[in-house]
């Protein structure tokens, strides 16, 4: 059992928050990369929520790559990078009536208002699709972008440009002497609506390619396309819901901006509606609620916005996410069926993984075939068997997952399930890690589940993104022979006859397809991406982007791991673990390893690691402390500005101290502050200090 927030020692509490970090990552990255997510909503806010409740109580823990202070995923490689104006940024979730009207009183809380004040809110439905941002120089369309890590994206403007409601030049309805923005950065979403992903799929079922989970995985990969003519032939559609970066024009409430959006000819929700108070606001959530399924889109909760832009401003952000807005989202949907058998599979690293296949049922608009149960306590403690009746829940566009077992409906003569002791592929022996429940065959690459497994992540999307050597494709290599090893891949093209030849349908032209995707990698990889591709056990995306960015090339790399010191020098970068480092060294010192990896990069340049600069303000990096009272602001939003600006704000005065901002009546702490000679800031000198960023 996971112990309460408040039963955690310190030690635990450091522990857990390096494991959620690296955890965040890793689904955040699958969510937002590679368009497939490892986890269901649900499940990812449980763990988010947990790592914030940590982070409240030990402050001092935070980590430096905190999921608090990230956005989205990783950039993919091949699209040029497109710094945002200003930040596009992620939402706070809520699930809960008792959640919203917290909300709401914190945003009054924050202003200094009394409860019984009144602040207007705008309530839109939350497309589940891709965000975009739109540039518009004097009202011409020049550049378009996905959010990217929230600072930067990746350039979509080509692609963006395909889709027919994206205005390429802002309308003027009628009115000539309408103001326009010389420059304006509109952030909206790109979705597929559910007829047309279902026709897509359909020709995608056609031609033998993969078909997409859900429409929300159809957009993304149909937008982040290189070749935006094959943007072109999907059918994508667009919301437009807020602002980045505008000028020549100005409104006082989002409300009047929505509306100057229509103007300009951009699609904007007809369901939005202004809310006065916590009611309205969730009495619209549950007419939404009902519409849901009959809407022509899929939408994923609510989001409310304060509706006056001044308050917007004043209200400002928390890490990744503004204070002034949240999202309320649906729960999960859930469905009740019969789980006929239980697997194991064998993933690439030798996890054997439970998966439950259930009789098929529809949840929420998508038929269910298969559930994961995570692994073999997950069974034992929910007591699941085969024949069971189950409560499944699918949330979002992610594995469903069963939630209960329905024990007035199994029958007598029901066995609980028994954990294989073998490999169900190889029949090796497996063995149980302590720390994570998982149970692993020790066949290593003897076992052909693995090697299979390795092999397409390898050249999967996030990995080496080997486009048209899918996963059945591997599994058929590999059977002939073919394909060993993932230096094999880079020598197929000598059985272009024979693989022409193969009764299941391979055309010149998807043979030409295949042996042209294979080669492209030729090309060079990313550092990032090839030791991700690697599938040393523990590392994934992140980790890999630490040695990347720690080594800086491949050479440097294989130089430090050969090194006598290579665990020491290792566990020197932040967010490397002992375990973790014990497996790296540990593959690389694998001889046959060592022999793969100097044929891979014989075969493959390597590119060097590029890092991205960021903005630099001159509270970046600063300690400051506020004391007396402020006039212009409240102390929590002037703490949130100089922390939005780079600053650290502490409560007390010492020698590590850069600035101390003294308002009125200011007293001990400004006192001490002259002592020690720090510099002293009025609040006017503040303000003209935020003025510089
Ligand atoms: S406003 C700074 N409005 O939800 C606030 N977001 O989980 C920016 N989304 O990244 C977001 N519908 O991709 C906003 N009506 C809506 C939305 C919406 C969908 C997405 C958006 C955002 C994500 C946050």
């Amino acid at each position: 059992m996971q112990k309460e927030v408040g039963a955690l020692t310190r030690e635990e509490a450091g522990a857990e928050l390096a494991f959620l970090a690296r955890r965040l990552q890793e689904l955040d990255e699958a969510y937002h990369t590679a368009d497939a997510p490892l986890v269901s909503d649900a499940e990812y806010d449980t763990l988010r929520r947990r790592n914030e409740a940590i982070e409240a109580r030990f402050p001092d823990l935070i980590q430096k790559n905190s999921p608090s202070f990230r956005v989205g995923g990783k950039l993919a490689a091949g699209f040029k990078k497109v710094k945002h104006s200003i930040p596009m940024l992620s939402l706070s979730n809520v699930f809960s009536k008792e959640e919203v009207i917290d909300f709401v009183d914190r945003i009054k809380r924050f202003l200094g208002l009394p409860a019984e004040a009144q602040i207007e809110f705008v309530a839109e439905p939350k497309i589940d699709g891709l965000s975009f941002s739109a540039v518009y120089k004097n009202g011409v369309f020049v550049q378009g972008a996905t959010r990217g890590d929230g600072s930067v994206g990746e350039d979509i403007t080509e692609n963006l440009k395909t889709i027919s409601q994206l205005p390429k030049r802002l309308q003027k309805d009628g009115d000539l002497f309408a103001p326009m923005p010389s420059f304006l950065d509109v952030r909206g979403e790109v979705y597929m609506s559910k007829a047309d992903f279902l026709v897509l799929n359909e020709q995608q079922k056609e031609s033998h390619k993969k078909e997409f989970a859900n429409p929300r995985n159809a957009a993304a990969g149909s937008l982040r396309q290189l070749d935006a003519s094959i943007t072109a032939e999907r059918r994508l559609s667009l919301f437009a819901y807020a602002v980045g970066r505008m000028s020549g024009v100005s409104f006082q409430t989002h409300w009047e901006f929505l509306q100057a959006l229509k103007k300009w000819g951009f699609p904007v929700n007809p369901l939005i509606r202004k809310c006065q108070n916590v009611d309205e606001m969730l009495s619209f959530f549950e007419e939404l609620t009902e519409k849901r399924a009959s809407l022509p889109y899929d939408i994923d909760g609510i989001v409310y916005k304060v509706n006056d832009f001044a308050l917007q401003e004043r209200l400002g952000f928390i890490t990744r996410s503004p204070r002034w807005a949240t999202a309320h989202k649906f729960p999960a949907e859930k469905a009740i069926t019969r789980l006929n058998k239980i697997r194991v599979q064998v993933g690439r690293t030798g996890a054997l993984t439970p998966v439950a296949d259930v009789e098929p049922v529809n949840v929420g608009g998508v038929i269910v075939r298969h559930a994961t149960l995570h692994n073999a306590d997950e069974i034992e403690r929910k007591d699941i068997r085969e024949g069971d009746t189950v409560v499944i829940q699918r949330a979002g566009d992610v594995i469903p997952q069963i939630v209960s077992v329905d024990l007035s409906k199994r029958s007598l003569d029901s066995q609980p399930f028994i954990f294989p002791s073998r490999c169900p592929v190889c029949g090796a022996h497996v063995e149980r890690t302590e720390e994570d429940a998982i149970t692993y065959c020790t066949a290593g690459l003897s076992c052909p589940a693995q090697v299979v497994e390795g092999l397409k992540h390898f050249v999967s999307k996030n990995a080496l993104d080997i486009d048209g050597l899918g996963d059945k494709n591997i599994e058929q290599f590999f059977e002939w022979g073919w394909v060993k090893n993932p230096v094999d891949l880079f020598y197929l093209e000598e059985k272009y006859g024979p693989l022409l030849r193969q009764e299941n349908g391979w055309g010149n032209k998807s043979a030409d397809n295949l042996f042209e995707a294979i080669n492209h990698v030729r090309q060079g990889v990313d550092l990032d991406r090839f030791i991700f591709a690697l599938g040393i056990r523990e590392v994934g995306e992140m980790t890999a982007r630490l040695l990347a960015r720690q080594f800086g090339s491949w050479d440097a790399l294989m130089k430090a791991m050969q090194a006598e010191e290579a665990t020491e020098l290792l566990m020197h970068i932040e967010g490397v673990g002992p375990v973790m480092a014990m497996h790296i060294v540990d593959f690389f010192k694998e001889p046959d390893n060592v022999v793969l990896l100097h044929q891979l990069t014989t075969l493959i340049p390597i590119h060097p690691y590029q890092t991205i600069v960021q903005n630099q303000t001159p509270l970046t990096g600063k300690t400051v402390v506020f004391t007396g009272t402020l006039t212009t602001l409240t102390r929590a939003e002037a703490k949130q500005k100089a922390i939005s600006m780079g600053a650290k704000v502490a409560g007390s005065v010492s020698t590590k101290t850069d600035y101390v901002i003294a308002g009125e009546e200011a007293g001990s702490k400004l006192k001490k502050a002259t002592a020690l000679g720090i510099q002293v800031l009025s609040e006017e000198e503040f303000h003209q200090m935020l003025d510089l960023s």
